[in-house]
Parts: structure tokens; C-alpha cells; sequence
């Protein structure tokens, strides 16, 4: 009895937080994978609380552990992690996993990643679990109580459209009509989302695909971002909002919000000094130019203060950057968040 009178009170204590998608969410369940595709070694992790590497691709915070403060939990932990029992999966769940995408086919070379049909699985699972610990009607009402992010799309450019000159998926489709096969099984996924209980979702566009580092390494001569895949964040963004927008207005309810995060980083890239960054050019961890080439290890170059660099890795934003992602998720203008910010939200469904 005063367990259920616990796990009661500790499912009202904070809404329970799910996230899905990429390398730009995982907690950490490559940790527990065979795949190259991890950041579990120094110097990744060099400012989380711990200093230690955790498995998200980032030198400290990333954008989920931001949601979660900003909602009042603990960080979720990853759904491979043996710690995620008993109490601590009224929390929620990380299900996401670097290297995969929208596509089966994305991040084949990763080998062993948690794609993202296999993720939505493993939801189904965690909510079996749930039920045998609350209660079938309980674990229905902490899943469709949560908040959701999931977060796709970068991949399917960067590790399969533009892996290799002349991948399978650019001798198949134009760039136009791949995005609208990446969006229409994106779509797919948002809905299957929604039919395991999901009700607030925040769906985050690609970040700036062609500013990366490890772009500006490979493509560009003076320091531009690289056009080709600007072009592809830029054609693939405004449709995900569509599909969000056709998706609230099948179900009759604002599940999806859009976060419009290729804008919210234009803003630091475009003017980094404004954001207190001294580049946001160069990772703070990596080698070759730009700090932008081959993975961050012991042997790169390592930043003296990760808090000046927009990015920290070739690939990712910088604990810093992530805060000033996540500061705009919960307060932005509609410019950024459609149709409203996540204090909107908060605000709207806590009188319910
Ligand atoms: C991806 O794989 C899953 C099964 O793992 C399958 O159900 C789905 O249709 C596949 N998606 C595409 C686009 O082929
Ligand atoms: C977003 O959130 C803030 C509260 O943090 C609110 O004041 C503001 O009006 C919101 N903006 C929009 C456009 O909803």
C-alpha cells in the first residue's frame, strides 16, 4: 500500500518526459551497443556534473536534460540503461540513438543502432512495464500526461543522401523528391507515435545542416556554409510543419508542436559574438580545419572554454548552444514554435 501510495504521488510529482530520434537526444543507449557511433569516452562529458562521458554528444547538457529541468525532472535515462526500473521509469524514457534517421536505410554504417521503428517498439514495451507496475489505467494516463520530443531528419541527409557522392538515394530521387519521401514516412512515424498514446510532442526541424564544422571541413573554401545542404534543411523544415499542421488538424488537437531549430541556431551562427560565442565556425573538439574532420577524442584539439564555442563536436551544439536551443523551445515567438512555445504549454496543460 504506501509503495502504490508512492509511486502515486511520484507520478504527480513531474509530468513524464519520452524522447525519440538522434545523436542530438541520445542519453546514452549506444553506450550499451555495438556501434561506432558513441561518445562514451573522454573528452565528451567534460562539464556534465559528473565530468564524465555519458553518451550524449555533447561536453555537458544536451537539449532533452534542458526539457527535463525545465519541467521539473530528473534527466531521463536511457531505455537500454539497467538503472531504468522500478520507480525511475515513471520518469520516462530516452529511447533515442546516434546514427539512425526517418530512413531503415540511414546510418548503415553504424551497424548496430536502435532505428527508429525498433524505438517505438521499445515504447510499447515500456509501457507493458509501467502497466505491471501501476496498473494498466495509471500507465495510460502517465503515457498520454507526457511530454514527448522526438527529433529525425539530419541523418537521412548527412549519413545517406550525402554520405558518398552518388549514394543509392541521390541516383534515386532529385533532392525535391527525396524530402517529400523522408516527410511522407515521417508522417507515418508521427502517427504511430500518437496511436501509442503520445498527446504533446515536440517535433524538432534539422539544425543548420550545411554550418556544421564537419561540413565547413569538407565543402567549403572560405568559411560559407555549404550551400547543397543548407538547401536541403531549408526544403525539408517548412514541410515538417505542414505535416504538423495536417496532423492537429486530422486529430482535432494541437499534439505537435514544431520547433523551428534551424532558425533558433541561425541566429548564434550568424552572429555569434551577440550569443557571447567567439565562433561558431570551428568545434571546439576535433582537428583538421575547422576542428571540423574524424570524430572527438583524447588526441584532438580540445577548447579551453566549451562555453565560447557554439559547437562542441563536428556535428553537435555546444552545452551552451543547447541551452540557448531549449531557452527558445520554451519561450519563443510563433517565428520559432508552432503553433506555441512549451511555456504555452505547461501553462495550458497544467489546469487541466
Ligand atoms: C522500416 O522497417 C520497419 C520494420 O523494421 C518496417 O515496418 C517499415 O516499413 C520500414 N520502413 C520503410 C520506409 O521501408
Ligand atoms: C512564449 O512564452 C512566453 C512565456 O515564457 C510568453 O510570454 C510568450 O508570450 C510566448 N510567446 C508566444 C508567441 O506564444
Amino acid at each position: 500500500m504506501a509503495l502504490a501510495c508512492c509511486f502515486f504521488t511520484c507520478a504527480e510529482a513531474a509530468r513524464a518526459f519520452f524522447v525519440f530520434g538522434d545523436s542530438l537526444v541520445d542519453n546514452g543507449n549506444n553506450n550499451y551497443l555495438a556501434t561506432t557511433a558513441r561518445a562514451d569516452s573522454p573528452p565528451y562529458g567534460i562539464d556534465y556534473p559528473t565530468r564524465r562521458p555519458t553518451g550524449r554528444f555533447s561536453n555537458g547538457l544536451n537539449i532533452p536534460d534542458f526539457i527535463s529541468r525545465a519541467i521539473g525532472s530528473e534527466s531521463t535515462l536511457p531505455y537500454l540503461s539497467p538503472e531504468l526500473n522500478g520507480e525511475n521509469l515513471l520518469v520516462g524514457a530516452n529511447f533515442a540513438s546516434a546514427g539512425i534517421g526517418i530512413l531503415n536505410d540511414t546510418g548503415i554504417q553504424f551497424v548496430n543502432i536502435i532505428r527508429i521503428f525498433r524505438q517505438l517498439e521499445y515504447f510499447q514495451e515500456y509501457q507493458q512495464r509501467v502497466a505491471a507496475l501501476i496498473g494498466e489505467e495509471q500507465a495510460q494516463s502517465l503515457v498520454n500526461g507526457a511530454l514527448v520530443l522526438i527529433t529525425l531528419g539530419g541523418n537521412d541527409f548527412v549519413n545517406n543522401y550525402y554520405l558518398v557522392p552518388f549514394s543509392a538515394r541521390s541516383r534515386q530521387f532529385n533532392l525535391p523528391d527525396y524530402v517529400k519521401y523522408l516527410i511522407s514516412e515521417y508522417k507515418k512515424i508521427l502517427r504511430k507515435l500518437y496511436d501509442l498514446g503520445a498527446r504533446r510532442v515536440l517535433v524538432t526541424g534539422t539544425g543548420p545542416l550545411g554550418c556544421v564544422p564537419a561540413e565547413l571541413a569538407q565543402r567549403s573554401r572560405n568559411g560559407e556554409c555549404s550551400a547543397e545542404l543548407q538547401r536541403a534543411a531549408s526544403l525539408f523544415n517548412p514541410q515538417l510543419v505542414q505535416i504538423i499542421r495536417q496532423l492537429n488538424s486530422e486529430i482535432g488537437s494541437d499534439v505537435f508542436i514544431g520547433a523551428n531549430t534551424q532558425q533558433m541556431s541561425n541566429n548564434f551562427i550568424s552572429n555569434p559574438q551577440a550569443f557571447g560565442f567567439v565562433t561558431s565556425k570551428v568545434a571546439c573538439c576535433g582537428q583538421g580545419p575547422y576542428n571540423g574532420l574524424g570524430l572527438c577524442t583524447v588526441a584532438s584539439n580540445l577548447c579551453p572554454n566549451r562555453d565560447e564555442y557554439a559547437f562542441w563536436d563536428p556535428f553537435h551544439p555546444s552545452e551552451r548552444a543547447n541551452s540557448i536551443i531549449t531557452r527558445q523551445i520554451l519561450s519563443g515567438t510563433t517565428e520559432y514554435m508552432y503553433p506555441m512555445n512549451l511555456s504555452t504549454i505547461l501553462a495550458m496543460d497544467s489546469k487541466n
